[in-house]
């Protein structure tokens, strides 16, 4: 059996690190992985395939940065290519960016079946590029793994229900317990900066509702600089972020910026962290996978279990002194001891389905 993942963006590669891993030890199974481009700094991509033990990609269709529509076309015509070229069983998609959308709907019109990982998910906000690729790679496959039941339950409100919908938790869970420990041995990350265990605030941005709408991108950067006066941030800058805020002449004053750290230093500075600001989808689930209260920068999420066990709040960026006082306020508070995703073996689960009835 032949599985074409179509992987691009920096999240996916995480998430795919779980599947590949697991792919590679089942005779008879061959996964070809597609890396679209989207993308392409080392500290954005390679970083991610050396430090996972991800196997280089067999196709790298180099399509980088564009508007959402010639990204997505040019994206859309070099994987049908591939897919007539490979012929795979199986189109695997991870998650909610344009390479997953282009991987679903060139393989949907050549009646190839598609299974997408992290199926389900809504933010009921259709202004967000992420809703609208989720919802059409949703309504285009065939096996729908979702991380949650509310997630399987928005599926079924949109008539999507039956065999083909498996609840299996969530592969960012057994990428995390894999992690875990070797963040915590190998990373020097900590020590790098300068930080003691607990001792800081870690914090990510690069949603488009943030990075452009300027006045919500200078109330972040604003608030997290007058946090520092009190805890120390840290700020791995993700490149579009770090574009606009430039462009915009923004002063980051005494937080620290770093550029986008590889993913054993992420783990241990979410690990060792008082608290997470962030408006990352995966940055929310880690924070609570290592148990750190993490404050998201945004008017809703996806992830609204996490609201409910107390781990996350949702936070405006109307101003900074909102900023300022949403993070401070949320400083030492902890949620519930519940476990929201799985039991860490989504990925065994997937492969299960995908190989079939035995
Ligand atoms: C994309 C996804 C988003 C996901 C995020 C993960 C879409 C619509 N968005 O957003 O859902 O949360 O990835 O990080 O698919 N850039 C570089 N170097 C790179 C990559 C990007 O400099 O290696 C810069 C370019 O200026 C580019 C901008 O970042 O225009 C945005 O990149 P893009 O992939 O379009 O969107 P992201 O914001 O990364
Ligand atoms: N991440 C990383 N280095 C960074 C920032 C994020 O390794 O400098 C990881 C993070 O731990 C998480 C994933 O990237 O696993 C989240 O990706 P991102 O925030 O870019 O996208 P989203 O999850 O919002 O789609």
């Amino acid at each position: 059996m032949k599985i074409l993942t179509v992987v691009g963006a920096r999240p996916q590669f995480i998430k795919a690190s779980a599947l590949s891993s697991a792919l590679g030890a089942v005779p008879g199974i061959q996964e070809v992985l597609v890396h679209t481009g989207q993308h392409y700094d080392a500290n954005m991509s390679d970083v991610f395939f050396e430090e996972l033990g991800i196997p280089a990609p067999a196709y790298h269709l180099g399509i980088g940065s564009a508007t959402h529509g010639v990204q997505t076309g040019e994206m859309l015509g070099a994987i049908e290519k591939v897919i007539q070229e490979e012929r795979p069983d199986w189109l695997l998609v991870y998650g909610d960016t344009n390479s997953t959308v282009a991987g679903a709907l060139a393989a949907s019109k050549l009646h190839v079946p598609v299974a997408h990982v992290e199926a389900g998910l809504r933010s009921f906000n259709k202004k967000m590029p992420e809703e609208i690729n989720r919802i059409l790679t949703d309504h285009v496959s065939d096996a729908l793994f979702v991380p949650t039941s509310s997630a399987a339950e928005h599926l079924r409100r949109e008539g999507i229900f039956g065999p083909q919908v498996h609840l299996v938790g969530d592969v960012m869970y057994d990428v995390a317990l894999n992690m875990a420990e070797r963040a915590r041995e190998r990373s020097p990350v900590l020590g790098d900066l300068g930080l003691t265990e607990g001792g800081y605030i870690l914090s990510t941005v690069h949603r488009a509702e943030n990075t452009d709408q300027p006045e919500r991108l200078r109330a972040i950067i604003e608030g997290l600089r007058a946090v520092t006066r009190q805890t120390p941030v840290v700020l791995p800058l993700h490149p579009r972020t770090k574009r606009i805020a430039l462009e915009m002449g923004l002063e980051f004053g005494d937080i620290r910026v770093v550029a986008p750290v590889g993913y054993l230093d992420m783990v241990r500075l979410e690990q060792g962290a008082a608290l997470i600001a962030t408006d990352s989808g995966g940055v929310q689930k880690e924070a609570y996978f290592y148990r750190v209260p993490c404050v998201t920068l945004r008017d809703e999420t996806e992830w609204t279990e996490l609201l409910e066990a107390g781990w996350n709040t949702l936070l405006t960026p109307a101003s900074a002194e909102q900023v300022e006082g949403g993070i401070v306020s949320r400083l030492g508070q902890r949620g519930q001891d519940v476990a929201l995703y799985g039991t860490g073996d989504a990925a065994r689960q997937i492969l299960q389905v995908l190989r079939g009835p035995a």
